[in-house]
């Protein structure tokens, strides 16, 4: 590894690798809007921001300066269920958490994709999570959606409640949040990732 990390306090950090136990990634799939409507041809298919690759997706995870002993939440979507789960068969998956959201699109006229996947990896052994909320948390969460790709605010909140004192960093975000680090295009990120070079990935998305 070698990343340059610095959390921007001397005190805290120095010039020391900062290594986080908690990574929580919202990753860019490649995909593009569903939703849209005839009666608006001018809406785009594109996203509003650039797409990932799968590979390169793995690589900013896996260039994280992060413990061994780490837990990894990650968003995914239906078509990139199994990809995900694959890209990250290092790890053991302990839950697959959906996000209901209560609202969607539907393909087809048919029915409303209204859910999405919080998958929840750890390399073993899984660090414990506070005492005061074990089993507190259903593998359902319930928030309606606000915007295009925003996340619920219960996802961080449930996270923080797990693991209020471990080192946490979210990778693509859009907005500072108290507590964390952050890195992405959209935010002035605390951390500058050194990708390292990764073998060819051989996971194509799937044609469903
Ligand atoms: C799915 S969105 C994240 C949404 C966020 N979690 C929220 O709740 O608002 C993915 C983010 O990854 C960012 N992104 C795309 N390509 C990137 C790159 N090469 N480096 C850093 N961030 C990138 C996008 O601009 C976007 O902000």
């Amino acid at each position: 590894m070698y990343l340059l990390v610095s959390c921007g306090n001397p005190n805290i950090c120095g010039d020391m690798v900062k290594k986080y136990q908690i990574i929580y990634a919202d990753p860019p799939w490649r995909q593009s809007k569903g939703g849209l409507r005839k009666c608006r041809p001018n809406q785009s298919k594109k996203l509003d921001y650039p797409t990932m690759k799968l590979r390169d997706i793995r690589n900013i995870i896996n260039s994280c300066p992060k413990e061994n002993n780490h837990t990894l939440f990650i968003w995914t979507i239906d078509k990139f269920l199994k990809d995900t789960e694959e890209l990250f068969s290092d790890y053991k998956l302990h839950a697959r958490i959906i996000w209901d959201k209560e609202n969607g699109v539907a393909p087809a006229f048919t029915v409303r994709y209204s859910h999405e996947y919080l998958l929840w990896f750890y390399k073993p052994p899984m660090m414990k999570i506070q005492e005061s909320f074990r089993g507190r948390f259903t593998t359902v969460l319930r928030e309606p959606s606000t915007k295009h790709s925003k996340k619920p605010k219960i996802a961080r909140g449930m996270i923080e409640c797990l693991y209020p004192l471990e080192r946490r960093i979210e990778l693509f975000a859009r907005e500072k949040t108290l507590g964390w680090d952050v890195w992405g295009n959209e935010v002035e990120s605390d951390i500058i990732l050194a990708l390292r070079k990764e073998p060819k990935c051989h996971l194509k998305v799937r044609k469903r």
